[in-house]
């Protein structure tokens, strides 16, 4: 049932601050007569000690829940202590990458039935991992086959291209992050913000949510283009990934995600004045280093769209050149959540501009069961 909408993807873009309620729902626990801050996972409660004592902890997904995992991965890192590595499930089995019975592995799967996922994660159980499941769908496969998990509870998602599990993905490794921190005392005011941080989500969202005409203004500019950059790093550089995802898999148009650090690498020979890039340059210890990016890429012409933090639009823009997006600011770790609503706004208005089937996109499928 689509409701007032028109389009699975547009109604699921749209009920994410109601999805991510869902999702911390009775996991988060703030106040009370202790005013504690704690995170409850009941599908981890019995495993957190092994996950602790783990020597790496290795993300497996495709697609969308691989970027999610991206984001979630430096504050997982932060808390935890804990090494984190990134594997795509298609490419960890091609090269029978290392998996040990140290190690934890993570499966980030919407469906939970992915067949790479799925044959990555009897791979990772052959190798004696602890195996863990993040999953949006009870019952699946991966939920049924990991040793523990958690479930996003982000309602059924029909559009193809995946929007409100990406957000709810996240939250779920970020309280993920938390309980693994668990009682640290040298990380208490951290993840004390970050629990703030994430009461705070559902409204910020709705908040982001009211870009939408400003998003339909720019896809109408954009909607004969062949190609888009995402420049994003840090936090964002899976915000990069995604929005890139997004574009390239709804509205068919090439797009390419780019981590901003490996600009002089390459990149930055393709930036001329007819090519369109959106930079992600929201506020974070990385700013600076964006702000200079942006520089470099003025001083070559480059067509800017700039994603800021409200109220940087001076701070980015020099000289009034590009077009600036404003969004609201979230707890750092948390502002990937927030960034890549205004990309999932700009792919959905580019598919509906460009006619394309936006829930159905030719060639793809909503869940991948065969290699
Ligand atoms: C569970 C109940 C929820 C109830 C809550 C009350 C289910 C599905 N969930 O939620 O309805 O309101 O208790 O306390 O009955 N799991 C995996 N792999 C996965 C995902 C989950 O093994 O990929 C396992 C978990 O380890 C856990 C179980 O499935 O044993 C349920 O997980 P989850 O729904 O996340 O647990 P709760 O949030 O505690
Ligand atoms: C497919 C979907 O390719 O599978 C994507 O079209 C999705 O949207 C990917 O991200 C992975 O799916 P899942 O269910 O394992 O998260």
């Amino acid at each position: 049932n689509k409701g007032k909408y028109e389009h699975y993807m547009q109604k699921e873009i749209h009920e994410q601050p109601e999805s991510l309620t869902t999702t911390m729902r009775g996991r988060l626990i703030r106040g009370g007569s202790c005013k504690a801050k704690t995170v409850l996972l009941g599908g981890l409660k019995d495993h957190l000690k092994t996950i602790r004592r783990s020597r790496r902890i290795v993300f497996i997904g495709c697609g969308t829940s691989y970027n999610a995992a991206l984001a979630a991965r430096p504050i997982l890192e932060e808390l935890s202590g804990i090494p984190v590595t990134m594997e795509i499930a298609s490419d960890l089995l091609d090269r029978q990458g290392p998996i040990y019975r140290e190690d934890t592995a993570v499966l980030v799967s919407q469906s939970g039935e992915t067949a790479d996922t799925l044959n990555a994660l009897e791979y990772a159980l052959e190798n004696g991992a602890l195996c863990v499941g993040i999953t949006n769908t009870v019952g699946s496969a991966i939920a049924r086959k990991t040793h523990c998990g958690v479930h996003i509870n982000a309602g059924a998602e029909i559009g193809v291209a995946s929007t409100k599990a990406y957000t709810s993905q996240i939250v779920v490794m970020a309280m993920l992050a938390l309980a693994i921190g668990g009682d640290l005392i040298s990380s208490q005011e951290r993840r004390e913000a970050v629990i703030d941080g994430l009461f705070d989500l559902p409204s910020k969202l709705k908040e982001v949510l009211k870009l939408d005409q400003e998003m339909k203004d720019l896809a109408k500019l954009l909607i004969a283009e062949q190609s888009l950059l995402v420049f994003g790093r840090g936090y964002n550089y899976a915000t990069a990934l995604e929005g890139a995802l997004k574009v390239k898999e709804v509205a068919l148009m090439h797009s390419e995600g780019i981590l901003a650090g490996e600009m002089k690498h390459g990149p930055l020979a393709l930036v001329d004045e007819t090519l369109p890039i959106f930079v992600i340059a929201t506020r974070d210890a990385c700013f600076s280093k964006q702000q200079s990016v942006i520089q470099q890429l003025h001083a070559r012409k480059g067509r800017l769209i700039v994603m800021c933090t409200k109220g940087d639009a001076a701070s980015v823009c020099v000289g009034g050149s590009c077009r600036v997006i404003e969004v609201p600011q979230a707890e750092d770790c948390l502002q990937p959540v927030i960034n890549i609503v205004p990309l999932q706004l700009l792919a959905y208005h580019l598919t509906v501009l460009r006619g394309h089937n936006v829930d159905q996109p030719r060639n793809l499928a909503k869940s991948v069961t065969t290699q």
